[in-house]
């Protein structure tokens, strides 16, 4: 039985659906998971070695991945890079396929190219961009990059981007991670 580690950085909810989902799979296939917050993995502590596999996930807002997610990677990198890896990134820009590869998603892509660390392997999922429960200053701003994108601009919309047999194709895949 394989014991695998989700540490994911979630501001709306969505990717820590996706991290449950994962979760869930790898239990239904007989494995343990466990989901944590990186705040949780940071300041309280998690014992990286006892996992067999790892497995990382984070939310872009404003064309970023959260600071708390990109420095406990960083300063986590020689244990993680000691066990088999994959990290998962979140965005809006991923619901278009071309948008949904590294080397197609610029947020995935740059990551891979100047962060210090760098997962094993890394996939793009399309997250939700929920208008109603936005404030406003996000939703005018979200509006702007989904105009710029050629997305969804109802602000009374909640759009799923989210593809969940391939986060359930995902979730089997990591457990062949060696
Ligand atoms: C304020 C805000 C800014 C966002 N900025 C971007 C962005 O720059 N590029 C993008 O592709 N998606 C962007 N998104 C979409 C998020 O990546 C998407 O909503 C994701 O599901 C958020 O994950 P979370 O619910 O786990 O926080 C943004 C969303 C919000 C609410």
């Amino acid at each position: 039985m394989k014991n695998v580690l989700v540490i994911y950085w979630s501001h709306d909810g969505r990717t820590a659906r996706i991290a449950r989902r994962i979760c869930e799979v790898i239990g239904a296939e007989g494995h343990r998971a466990t989901m944590m917050h990186v705040i949780e993995a940071d300041r309280e502590g998690v014992d990286l070695a006892k996992y067999d596999i790892l497995v990382f996930g984070c939310a872009i807002r404003y064309g970023e991945y959260h600071k708390s997610f990109v420095n406990y990677v960083n300063k986590n990198k020689a244990l993680i890079d000691s066990k088999p890896n994959s990290m998962f990134s979140i965005s809006a820009i991923a619901r278009n396929p071309e948008k949904a590869t590294v080397e197609g998603n610029v947020y995935a892509r740059k990551f891979m190219e100047n962060n210090p660390w760098k997962p094993h392997e890394m996939v793009c999922f399309g997250g939700k961009v929920d208008y109603p429960n936005c404030n406003p200053i996000d939703g005018f701003l979200i509006r702007l990059i989904m105009t710029m994108t050629k997305g969804p601009t109802d602000p009374h919309s909640v759009n799923d981007f989210t593809k969940w047999e391939d986060v359930e194709a995902y979730a089997r895949h990591c457990l062949t991670l060696k």
